[in-house]
């Protein structure tokens, strides 16, 4: 009798422990039915990494209104601390290609390796965080965030670019990087292709158990 009191007490205290967190789980799903008919929430589920772009250039001032939506982002103690670059050049692109491809093949030891810096996306922003602040990266990420969405809303697909910003970090890309002309303290963090998108890829499922309540 007491074994089956002891055992209940503790089946009860580990399923209260279970409870202290809890994840969205399916919940998820409705959340997706609601977001119809909300401009915002429908442009960020449609947003998809692209990777194929058509040639097609982005007019100067779609260029302008998705980079002024970057620049309203949330930014720690008013700083600003970003610098933004943007290349549309398509000299400068067709460097940019060129060099990143000798890079990667030379990494990769495969003498076949065709990597295009920007999947030929025909406008490149690069974005640089102030290295004296410690949040700067945070303040970084939020305006390509904004950028990013913004391109979604008019039809502009987009794609983040981490590898290309670690050629141009290296020694091999640093003349490249020169180009770039970035004012001390800053570093070249990342990239972001903008362009019109010429493949519609499906959204990759997302873990959401890495989301949890802590009741
Ligand atoms: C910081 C960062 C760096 C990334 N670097 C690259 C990259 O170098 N090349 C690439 O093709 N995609 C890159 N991506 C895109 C991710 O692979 C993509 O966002 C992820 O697989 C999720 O897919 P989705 O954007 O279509 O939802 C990067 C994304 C982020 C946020």
């Amino acid at each position: 009798m007491m074994k089956h009191l002891l055992f209940g007490i503790l089946c009860g205290l580990a399923l209260c422990g279970c409870r202290s967190q809890t994840s969205f789980g399916d919940r998820a799903a409705d959340a997706a039915t609601l977001a119809a008919g909300n401009p915002v929430e429908e442009t960020i589920r449609a947003r998809r990494s692209i990777r194929r772009y058509e040639p097609q250039p982005v007019g100067r001032d779609t260029l302008l209104r998705i980079l002024d939506c970057g620049l309203q982002a949330p930014n720690g103690q008013g700083r600003e601390s970003w610098e933004v670059r943007v290349v549309t050049d398509s000299a400068l692109l067709a460097a940019l290609d060129r060099q990143y491809g000798c890079y990667v093949r030379q990494v990769s030891r495969n003498p076949k390796a065709q990597h295009p810096a920007a999947y030929g996306a025909p406008a490149l922003v690069f974005i640089a965080c102030d290295t004296t602040y410690d949040l700067s990266q945070v303040d970084c990420g939020l305006l390509g965030g904004n950028m990013i969405l913004a391109a979604q809303s008019v039809g502009v697909g987009s794609c983040c670019l981490g590898g290309l910003c670690r050629f141009l970090n290296a020694p091999e890309g640093a003349e490249l990087l020169r180009r770039l002309q970035l004012p001390d303290p800053h570093r070249l963090l990342y990239a972001i292709a903008f362009g019109y998108p010429a493949e519609m890829p499906a959204a990759k499922p997302r873990n959401r158990e890495k989301v949890r309540f802590v009741e």
